[in-house]
């Protein structure tokens, strides 16, 4: 453990700048073509304390999975610094990122994907265990404790059982066991209940609630639902097109939006909760062209509110009381 984890008050997380911009059209670019950049995640900063569960919310292409990726290292970053426990992910090496690949885990969003179909449960949750060297003679009392913490009633019946002869709502919480069981301090959960039925979500909800305050995790809840960011997470990102249009309590923005974008999320959904179904946003269907972004504001192609300033500066990202807001109105 290094000495600065003790520092009290520093966040676990801390994003300084981040971009990670693809190249596209590279086949056609060696024929003469040219290739564009998506500019998945375009200079994002924020902090994470410890403990805190932070949602990540936007719709979809707007870069929630690219961050939580690059968060977890599975892309390396365009450019910008990603601190982890005060050291930036992207330099660690060896024995050094092998322990943060423990300490820091992906929840996946279709867990029907996430697992080897031929593979019994028992042999799902193990393999974490045997990369991780825990000895073979511990291995069947952790599965069945890390299947206690996802509440899986009578975990013992599930372990010779294969995917295919669980529920989503079940196999979800495997998903979730095996992410939690070598006690990670770090979760992305990127989705974790958009492929489940609406009547299992809350149950599964509640479940990553209770396990994070068990286990004092520190979490980014990805999602394109304000009514499930808000069930879990005190903190909300709102992220259009590669960045950030506002963060702060998700109390104060689900009661009092102040980026036009926030705005027409929280008017789709009047009184958010988990079981309840979306109005369309009231600002056109038409999704964002990542390939080919407005000038200035990102946002200002669909805002209801956008002025000339809007289409040749770029908001800055400013404090606003509790939040910060990128928008030239605010
Ligand atoms: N591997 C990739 N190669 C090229 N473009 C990608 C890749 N992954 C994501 N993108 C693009 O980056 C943008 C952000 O995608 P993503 O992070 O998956 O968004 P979200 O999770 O919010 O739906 C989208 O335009 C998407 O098409
Ligand atoms: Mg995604």
């Amino acid at each position: 453990m290094s000495i600065r984890s003790t520092i009290a008050g520093q966040p676990l997380v801390d994003v300084r700048d981040a971009r990670l911009h693809y190249k596209v059209g590279g086949a056609l670019a060696s024929l003469g073509g040219r290739s564009t950049l998506v500019k998945a995640v375009d200079g994002v900063s924020f902090t994470i304390g410890r403990g805190e569960s932070v949602g990540l919310l936007g719709e979809s292409g707007c870069g929630k999975t690219s961050m939580g990726r690059m968060l977890l290292r599975l892309e390396t970053a365009t450019s910008g610094e990603l601190l982890f426990d005060g050291e930036d992910i992207q330099t660690l090496k060896g024995a050094g990122l092998k322990r943060y690949r423990a300490r820091a885990q992906l929840i996946f969003q279709n867990p029907f994907d996430a697992v080897n179909p031929r593979l019994s449960i028992r042999a799902i949750l193990a393999e974490p265990l045997e990369n991780a060297r825990i000895p073979a003679s511990e291995r069947e009392e952790r599965i069945i404790s890390a299947l206690e913490l996802v509440r899986l009633p009578e975990p013992r019946q599930f372990l010779d059982r294969y995917p295919h002869q669980l529920s989503g709502g079940q196999l979800q919480r495997i998903v979730m066991a095996r992410a939690l069981i070598l006690e990670p301090d770090f979760v992305v959960a990127d989705e974790p209940v958009s492929m489940l039925d609406v009547s299992v979500r809350a149950g599964v909800l509640n479940v990553f609630r209770d396990v994070r305050d068990r286990l004092g995790l520190t979490a980014i809840y990805i999602s394109h639902d304000l009514a499930l960011v808000r069930y879990v997470c005190e903190r909300t990102i709102v992220m259009y097109l590669g960045k950030i249009m506002e963060d702060g309590p998700t109390e104060d923005i689900v009661h009092d939006p102040l980026h036009p974008y926030a705005q027409a999320l929280v008017a789709a959904v009047p009184v958010p909760h988990p079981d309840q179904s979306h109005a369309p946003l009231p600002i056109g269907r038409g999704a964002p062209d990542s390939r080919n972004p407005p000038s200035g504001c990102v946002f200002r192609d669909r805002c209801p509110r956008a002025i000339e300033l809007c289409a040749t500066a770029a908001p800055e990202l400013r404090s606003v009381g509790t939040r910060r807001v990128a928008c030239h109105l605010v």
